[in-house]
């Protein structure tokens, strides 16, 4: 399985438009440190890829790798479709960015994640005069094959019943508004697990992320009082449905008894880790942690 890191901030990316954290203000002066919304591109097949959410910088992304360029026809696209964890606006609004597609375009989500795209953000209709959009579910379980004869499958570990908030008063309440992904390849059986929102970490995750040979995982804040502590929340990282990396319960200790690989993704603009020579690197380098670079490949 070939994946390519299209991004790795949480909602508003690294600078965020209206922010001068000092977060956001580092990353103005040292370009390097910027970081587009959290995604990725999974290889399905010889010039084909889907791209797990699609975010409002999803033109960049496409842009940034040059394998999800279009070609040698003109309008034809290795970009088959997308998949998505949940139906934030930070991982859904690039779908609309996709209306040229002159095939259409796959979208895979849940069914409480596609029915908040199509009718609450209005995608349906929307898309509907430019492009063919074909929605579909993504079953728990075993799951689905991504793209016919692949042998890629993709399955939703049930997360959170976390909304997003132009969707909070939808009556679904199940764990399927967010999950984390689980993609295997039949042809190499290496597995691969992406979580960039996790608000607990529960058994069956515990399970999935045992099974995976990399996982990918939220790491939207350093410690829970991060948001606070920056004045832009009023709630704590786990009030946002985030667990934190360090502290009671943190993923970093959970992540350094997994036998894969594991990354952080997802890293707010708060995050000490935006920062290369934060000293807080040193604890996850201790525990084997990666931190998601920048269009990083990964040939699992
Ligand atoms: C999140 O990761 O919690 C969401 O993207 C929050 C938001 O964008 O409102
Ligand atoms: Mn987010
Ligand atoms: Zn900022």
């Amino acid at each position: 399985m070939l994946l390519q890191v299209l991004g790795t901030a949480a909602g508003g990316g690294l600078p965020q438009w209206n922010c001068a954290c000092p977060g956001c203000t580092g990353a103005r002066a040292h370009p390097e440190r910027r970081r587009r919304h959290a995604s990725l591109a999974v290889r399905v097949g010889e010039r084909r890829w889907y791209v797990v959410n699609a975010t409002p910088d999803i033109g960049e992304q496409i842009e940034g790798a040059t394998e999800l360029h279009p070609g040698p026809g003109a309008r034809q696209t290795p970009v088959a479709g997308v998949v998505l964890t949940d139906a934030e606006l930070d991982h859904t609004l690039g779908i609309a960015r996709l209306r040229e597609a002159r095939d259409g375009v796959d979208v895979v989500g849940t069914s409480p994640v596609l029915d908040a795209v199509r009718e609450r953000l209005g995608l349906d209709a929307v898309l509907g005069p430019y492009t063919p959009v074909r929605w579909r579910e993504l079953p728990g379980g075993a799951g689905r094959p991504l793209d016919g004869e692949s042998g890629i499958t993709v399955s939703a570990v049930p997360l959170s019943a976390k909304k997003p908030r132009y969707a909070a008063n939808s009556p679904d309440s199940s764990g399927y508004w967010s999950v984390a992904l689980r993609l295997h390849d039949s042809g190499t059986g290496r597995t691969l697990l992406y979580a960039p929102a996790l608000a607990v970490w529960s058994d069956a995750f515990d399970e999935a992320a045992h099974d995976a040979d990399c996982v990918f995982v939220d790491g939207t804040f350093w410690d829970d009082e991060e948001p606070l502590r920056s004045g832009f929340s009023t709630r704590t990282a786990t009030g946002m449905g985030h667990l934190p990396i360090t502290g009671p319960g943190g993923s970093a200790d959970r992540l350094a008894r997994l036998p894969g690989r594991c990354l952080y993704t997802h890293l707010n603009n708060t995050n000490p880790l935006g920062d290369p020579h934060a000293e807080q690197h040193k604890l996850l380098t201790e525990r084997g942690i990666e931190v998601a670079a920048e269009r990083m490949v990964i040939e699992l």
